[in-house]
Order: structure tokens, then C-alpha cells, then sequence
């Protein structure tokens, strides 16, 4: 027999990480701008968000929410199954099942519970998951609820995907290929139209996580299959309003018969509370916004033009991203987390990632930007990554680079 907290006691991997003062995580945000934040009493430019069209500060934004309150007062107390279900709610679900391109759309409390959620119920104990190996934690949760199995395969390999659903297909009644339209940490596209092709050959069906494509991709920002060119190419989409949506809680679109199924058993649906009035008023004021103000999509996309082509040229290894997503590969943790550092002391926010988020030895900094930088905080960015790249050895270093790029082709594969 042994105590059930001694792993607890055991557990040094984070105080290692303080006591070499580089710990990154939890530091307070006093104040916001939107583009910059005020932490330990200094202004930083904030390049670790995913606020990717800068709506949080939205004037009409900040109303909505609060003319919700005074409405509507602050919670909901319940699940919207018995006693929060506002009229807010169900104006989201017919408004965004529009703008996507589906049938029904269905929210949730986040975008978290919407995949453990929808995933769970739909993948019964005879069905499969074919899941990319670099889907979000909570799709992996959300496979880890399901009675059904999961199969991984290579990131965005669709040799390897037909190859594993060729060999394993017949063993299974029902099947889902499982992707990230964006991938978080990559900032990869998924191939989509690849995955259409497979999924017809072999009768599975498509589900993609679109929290990061959400207000980025497509046209208008409707996501991953308008950016393909492919609206309808996915059976489910599921996304946030954590990110581009200023706000928070989660949604699945898709037919009416699959998304009144989830609804009714779907149990982190069911069993949690529903999201609060100001965070609903808040996300159906940004879908007004991305439909009557393109301005800040073409922003977010001016920016992370700007950025990709300036830090591809001094020389990181961006991973291939196309997106507002754009990592640094830097390779090992502690180098990360001291990078993190002192990037913070020269006023810029950014987080490092690593293990178990990336493979052991690819240690990144994610950066990512938004429609709300202007070309001071963009350039301000810039020269602390440039001179600390130097001072860290990765850039000016053709052997490191080297080494980071087979790294980089080794574990993350290629953009859709
Ligand atoms: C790809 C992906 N899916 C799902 C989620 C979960 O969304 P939420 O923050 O709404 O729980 C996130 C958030 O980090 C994400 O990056």
C-alpha cells in the first residue's frame, strides 16, 4: 500500500523550471490592451494569444456583453438541458449553422467539452477514430471517453491515413477520421480534400476541429473547408469562441439527425452549466463583426504575412506554418524556457512549448499574432527575436539550423 499523494511530493518537473527562474506559466495579467498586457507592472507586446482578430476590445463587443448583464444578470446556474437555456444560445446555434455552411450547430460550455462531448457519444464500442497524432488534448480526451478504439496516424500523412484505414477498415462498424482544421502548436493546415478522398473510398466519416481556423480561414473566416474550397467536405465541425471569438464556449455543426443526437447524449453537454449570458451576447456581436467588418481579417492576414516572411528570413524554422500560428523550433526545453525569459524581461510575451505537447527535443515558442498589432508591436517582436536567436545560437548557426530542420521534417511532417 502506498500514499496516494507521494507522486505528489515526487513531483519535481516544475519547481526544476523555478528554480531556475524561467518558469513561463501563470504569470497575472494586471491590465490589456488587446495587442499588449501589463505584467509585474510592465507593458508587454503580447504574442502568445489567440485572440486572432483583436475583438476582445471591441467597443460593440465590450456593449453587447455588457447590455447582456444588465439583461440578463451574470450566470445561467444550470445545464441548458433543464434551467440555462437562453434564447442567446439558440440565436448562436442558427446564426453560426448559417455562416458555416450546415444544417444545425449545437453550443456548449467550451470547446473543450465539445469535443470530449460529441466524440464520446458518437463513437460506439464497434466503431473507430482514425485521429492525427497531433490533435488537440481534448479530441484525445474525447477518444479516451469513447467506447470505440482510436488508431493514430502521421501528421497530416494521408499515405499513412490510407494505409491504416485500408488495413482497418472492415474491422469496424462506423468510422471517423478525427483532425485539427489548424493545427495549435504547428500552425499546420490540415489536408482536408485528401481526407475527403479517403473518407469516400472507405465510408468514414469527417470531424474537424476548427477552434483555430475559426475567423482565420475562408473568406469570411468560416474555416477549414472554406479555405479548401470544400464546404460540406467535413461531417462535423467543431470550434471555440476561446480564440477568434473574443469570448468562450464551444459549438458542433453538422445534420440536423447528428446534432439533435449529440444534444440528447452528449453528457458534458448535458451535466455542465451553460455558458453565461455576457460570453453568448459577446460571440453573437462577433459574428455580426466578421460579416460587416472584413477590415480585420485582412489585418490579421497583412500582419502574419509581415511576421512569416520577416522570421523565415533571419533564419527559424517556422515548421512550414501558413497561419497566424507561427512556432520557432528551438529544440530543447530548458533552452526554450530560459529563451521565454528573457524574451519576457525585453517586453514580449510569448510562451514556450514542451513535452508532452511536442515530441521530446522539439521544444518550440509559439508565437501568434493578431488583427490588433500595429507595426511598433510587430517590429518591437522582431528585434527581441532577432537578437536573442543570435544570442541563443539558433540563428547564424547553419549547423544548428541544420539540425533543427531534420528535427522539424522528422516529428511535424508538412502543411496541408
Ligand atoms: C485545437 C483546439 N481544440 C479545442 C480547444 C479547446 O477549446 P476551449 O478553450 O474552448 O476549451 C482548444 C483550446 O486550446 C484548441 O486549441
Amino acid at each position: 500500500m502506498n500514499d496516494l499523494f507521494e507522486k505528489c511530493r515526487l513531483f519535481e518537473d516544475a519547481k526544476r523550471v523555478m528554480a531556475a527562474g524561467v518558469y513561463p506559466f501563470f504569470r497575472p495579467i494586471e491590465a490589456t490592451e488587446g495587442s499588449a498586457v501589463v505584467t509585474h507592472g510592465k507593458r508587454r507586446v503580447m504574442i502568445g494569444s489567440n485572440n486572432y482578430l483583436g475583438l476582445t476590445h471591441h467597443p460593440r463587443v465590450r456593449e453587447a456583453a455588457k447590455r447582456a448583464i444588465d439583461k440578463l444578470g451574470t450566470g445561467c446556474t444550470g445545464s441548458r438541458f433543464l434551467n440555462g437555456n437562453l434564447a442567446l444560445h439558440e440565436e448562436i446555434e442558427e446564426k453560426l449553422a448559417k455562416y458555416l455552411g450546415k444544417k444545425s450547430c449545437l453550443v456548449f460550455s467550451t470547446g473543450f467539452l465539445s469535443n470530449q462531448g460529441a466524440l464520446s457519444c458518437l463513437v460506439g464500442k464497434n466503431d473507430v477514430i482514425y485521429s492525427d497524432r497531433e490533435n488537440h488534448a481534448s479530441i484525445i480526451e474525447g477518444a479516451r471517453m469513447a467506447r470505440g478504439e482510436t488508431l493514430k496516424f502521421r501528421h497530416n500523412d494521408m499515405n499513412e491515413l490510407e494505409r491504416i484505414v485500408s488495413q482497418s477498415r472492415a474491422r469496424y462498424e462506423g468510422a471517423l477520421i478525427v483532425a485539427d482544421g489548424v493545427f495549435s502548436m504547428s500552425g499546420h493546415i490540415f489536408n482536408l480534400p485528401g481526407a475527403v478522398e479517403i473518407a469516400k473510398k472507405y465510408k468514414c466519416r469527417i470531424y474537424i476541429d476548427d477552434a483555430h481556423a475559426l475567423g482565420v480561414l475562408g473568406p469570411k473566416g468560416q474555416g477549414t473547408e472554406f479555405h479548401h474550397g470544400l464546404s460540406g467536405g467535413a461531417d462535423i465541425v467543431m470550434g471555440t469562441f476561446s480564440k477568434s471569438f473574443a469570448s468562450i464556449g464551444g459549438y458542433v455543426a453538422g445534420d440536423d439527425d447528428v446534432i439533435h443526437y449529440i444534444k440528447h447524449t452528449a453528457r458534458t453537454f448535458i451535466f455542465s452549466a451553460a455558458m453565461p449570458p455576457a460570453a453568448a451576447a459577446t460571440v453573437l456581436e462577433c459574428l455580426k463583426i466578421v460579416e460587416e467588418e472584413p477590415e480585420h481579417l485582412q489585418k490579421l492576414w497583412k500582419n502574419t504575412q509581415k511576421m512569416q516572411r520577416a522570421l523565415n528570413e533571419m533564419g527559424y524554422n517556422t515548421l512550414g506554418s501558413k497561419t497566424p500560428i507561427i512556432p520557432l523550433l528551438v529544440g530543447d526545453d530548458m533552452m526554450a524556457f530560459a529563451f521565454a525569459q528573457k524574451l519576457y524581461e525585453l517586453g514580449v510575451f510569448a510562451t514556450p512549448v514542451v513535452k508532452p505537447a511536442v515530441p521530446e527535443g522539439c521544444a518550440l515558442i509559439r508565437t501568434s499574432y493578431m488583427a490588433s498589432h500595429d507595426d511598433k508591436d510587430l517590429d518591437c517582436a522582431l528585434s527581441a527575436l532577432d537578437k536573442l536567436g543570435h544570442q541563443f545560437g539558433i540563428l547564424g548557426n547553419p549547423e544548428r539550423q541544420k539540425k533543427l530542420a531534420v528535427l522539424a521534417e522528422e516529428h511535424f511532417g508538412k502543411s496541408g
